[in-house]
């Protein structure tokens, strides 16, 4: 428990149960040899090992007299018409399966077809049907169609090559360390395997702000190593991306610019192109940072994002590479007094302009909000903008804003929200979900991509609650429309074991704890009430009058950012009605936003009947008390789960209430002073 995450595998208890998975699942027979069934018929052997205790024979398709799972491939010659799976194979796209029991008959023994259209699919079916079995659910009347909703289903590391992790929370890098790649890479395949098994299939492992060592992963010297890693995600199904350094012409290639428009700076990365698709030919691409945070970018020599995007995928291309570009480019140099540059409005006021001018293998990477991944912002407008452009959406499962993995904040209902988000881009059904994964604008490429929150830490991520942040992430790339609900009890089942009651409690747990975090953290959706840097803890002026373009605007009258068309920096318009109405009315903006939106005394009175200023001495009393609530609720289980597991999660959420308590002086105590209004209640606010 902890380490395994949600590949847990332990003996069925119940004798019935255990000897029917037994017996039907006596025999694998895999129909072909290619590398991805090898890795679903080992994946089902340990599991069913683990399990029913019992070795599965490997059998020849044709052996019919042992009741058996058929792992196969739609249409391969060996399935021919023993699969029986009809008409619902023209349902499922390229990465979906089919899983289907079937009765025996005809001195043919009970079967459990698990059929991909290709392997990949074979071993996402192999993976469903494991978890079934993890969640102790029937296996004989079986009849399951999957296909993702998503092409691309990625996962971002931001692991730097001397082993530290950007955002990282959750101890060092699995893939390098001393400015190297790690010697054991058995710590990559066990997250390799995590990955499959939720449907993730690409993966990037460098950090997109890319140093100098890394600026040589896409050189000779890592070969060797970036082929090893490559196979290891490949056995897996996952595809290797790196990120790249913008600036390598001149940083490694010797070259006097990186001038995209340069012919000897465009031969230079075709160059680079084919000789990494030597080493690895199904190298998925280059995740690009480019023109933001200090990072180099086609700017410096006059260029806009299209010219540095293209020029990359025109390498690319020949060897069916892609070119991921991220949107998350803004000024970073501002000066807090100018009211009219706004940062929200940066990702959409660059990128607009250049809609359509993208080649088809260059993907735009958006953050999920336009500002930075803050516990609450709304949805980044350039969804619903771009017509003419792939796009994926971008979110962060690291907690940098989120409580690092020391609180706990399940991030699936806010991603649920954000990813069911209507747009009005095309009448009605324009959620976010359908443009990111293409269908809105019908795209060649979209789907999601998330920056990871695991390290070498004996449970992957700090905090073990933190595994539902992953596994969700990968559960809502295959399928945006899973509810959180069934996701979090999938979870609790494969990683902590069938008990109702630890079912309970834990879903209780992770379901209430972003509305906790949100209520003793920044109030309204202001954000950014964070210490500088590092970004734990509460710090109410941590980023007001920085660069960054940040700020809430609190002064002795009110707070807020006046984002509004007629008064404001006219961010609202980049919205389509009628959202743009809805948020730039302050009676019609929802009040989890209205800070966001709005500049207002403290008195203003929100939806809810309170004032804002009530509103936040309330939330952060409330927040902090359910915050501690957590801690008792989580006591109840004791003996239930494993008690290293138990012990761990104890010790985190007692951190988190005295931290809470924390969030909640500070940030009441900051407005106390500055508005001098007292708290109804007449709590003890400092
Ligand atoms: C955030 C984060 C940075 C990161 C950046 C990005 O601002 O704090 O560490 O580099 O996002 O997404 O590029």
């Amino acid at each position: 428990m902890g380490n395994e995450a949600w590949l847990y595998y332990n003996t069925v208890e119940d004798e019935t149960l255990r000897k029917e998975y037994q017996v039907r699942c006596s025999a694998i027979a895999v129909t072909g040899r290619t590398e991805l069934l090898s890795t679903a018929e080992r994946e089902l052997t340990e599991a069913l090992q683990a399990m029913t205790g019992h070795t599965p024979e490997v059998v020849h398709l044709r052996d019919r007299q042992i009741p058996s799972v058929i792992i196969g491939v739609l249409g391969s010659e060996d399935t021919g018409a023993d699969l029986e799976v009809g008409a619902e194979a023209a349902r499922i796209g390229d990465e979906g399966y089919i899983i289907r029991s079937m009765a025996g008959r005809e001195g043919m023994a009970d079967r459990i077809v698990v059929i991909g259209k290709s392997d990949r699919g074979a071993l996402y079916g192999t993976f469903h049907l494991i978890r079934l079995m993890q969640m102790r659910e029937p296996i004989h009347d079986l009849h399951i169609v999957e296909t993702p909703a998503n092409g691309l289903r990625m996962i971002n590391q931001w692991d730097n090559m001397d082993g530290s992790i950007e955002r990282g929370y959750a101890g060092k890098s699995i893939f390098y360390k001393n400015n190297g790649f790690v010697e054991d890479l058995t710590r990559i395949r066990e997250y390799a395997r995590l990955l499959s098994s939720v449907g993730i299939n690409a993966i990037s492992i460098n950090n997109v702000n890319v140093h100098e060592e890394e600026t040589k992963l896409i050189t000779a010297v890592y070969e060797n190593k970036l082929t090893k890693v490559a196979d290891v995600f490949r056995a897996y199904g996952i595809q290797l991306f790196l990120s790249i350094n913008f600036a390598s012409p001149i940083t490694v290639g010797g070259l006097p610019t990186a001038d995209p428009l340069d012919p000897s700076v465009r031969h230079w990365w075709h160059e680079r192109a084919s000789s990494l698709y030597q080493a690895i030919p199904d190298f998925g691409g280059f995740l690009v940072k480019a023109d933001s945070e200090f990072r180099p970018g086609p700017f410096t020599y006059g260029r806009d994002h299209a010219d540095g995007a293209n020029m990359l995928a025109e390498a690319l291309a020949p060897h069916g590479g892609l070119v991921i570009w991220r949107c998350f480019v803004y000024n970073c140099l501002q000066d807090w007094r100018d009211r009219s540059t706004d940062r929200a409005r940066a990702a959409y006021d660059h990128f607009m302009p250049l809609d359509g001018r993208f080649a088809d293998n260059v993907i735009l990477q958006i953050k999920n909000g336009p500002m930075d991944f803050q516990v609450r912002e709304p949805v980044s407008p350039l969804f619903g903008g771009l017509r003419d452009t792939n796009q994926v959406l971008e979110l962060q499962i690291t907690q940098e804003y989120t409580g690092q993995q020391r609180h706990v904040c399940y991030l699936v209902p806010q991603w649920k929200e954000i990813l069911d988000s209507e747009t009005y881009a095309a009448g009605g059904g324009a959620t976010v979900a359908r443009i990111a994964k293409g269908a809105t604008f019908n795209r060649p490429y979209g789907g999601m991509a998330a920056v990871s929150n695991i390290g070498d830490d004996a449970c992957w991520t700090g905090h073990p609650l933190a595994q539902a942040n992953l596994y969700g992430y990968g559960r809502l790339a295959w399928s945006p429309s899973l509810s959180a609900e069934r996701i979090t009890s999938e979870w609790i089942r494969l990683s902590l074991g069938s008990d109702p009651a630890v079912e309970e409690v834990v879903t209780s747990i992770l379901m209430k704890s972003w509305g906790i975090y949100e209520n003793y953290t920044a109030p309204l959706g202001v954000g950014w009430m964070v210490n500088p840097n590092h970004h734990y803890g509460p710090n109410v002026d941590g980023y007001e009058y920085s660069k960054w373009g940040t700020y809430h605007f609190a002064d002795c009258r009110g707070i807020g950012v006046d984002r509004t068309i007629e008064t404001g920096t006219g961010y609202t318009a980049q919205y389509h009605s009628p959202r743009r109405e809805m948020y730039n009315s302050l009676e019609s903006c929802p009040d989890e936003l209205l800070l966001f939106f709005h500049h207002v005394p403290y008195t203003h009175v929100l939806h809810s009947g309170k004032t804002v200023i009530q509103h936040i001495y309330d939330s952060h009393f409330e927040g902090a008390e359910a915050a501690a609530a957590l801690l008792e609720d989580w006591r109840s289980i004791k003996g239930k789960i494993n008690e290293d597991y138990f012990e761990l999660v104890a010790s985190r959420l007692l951190e988190q209430r005295e931290h809470a308590k924390e969030w909640r002086d500070i940030i009441n105590t900051y407005f106390y002073r500055k508005s001098g209004i007292a708290d109804l209640q007449n709590r003890l606010i400092y």
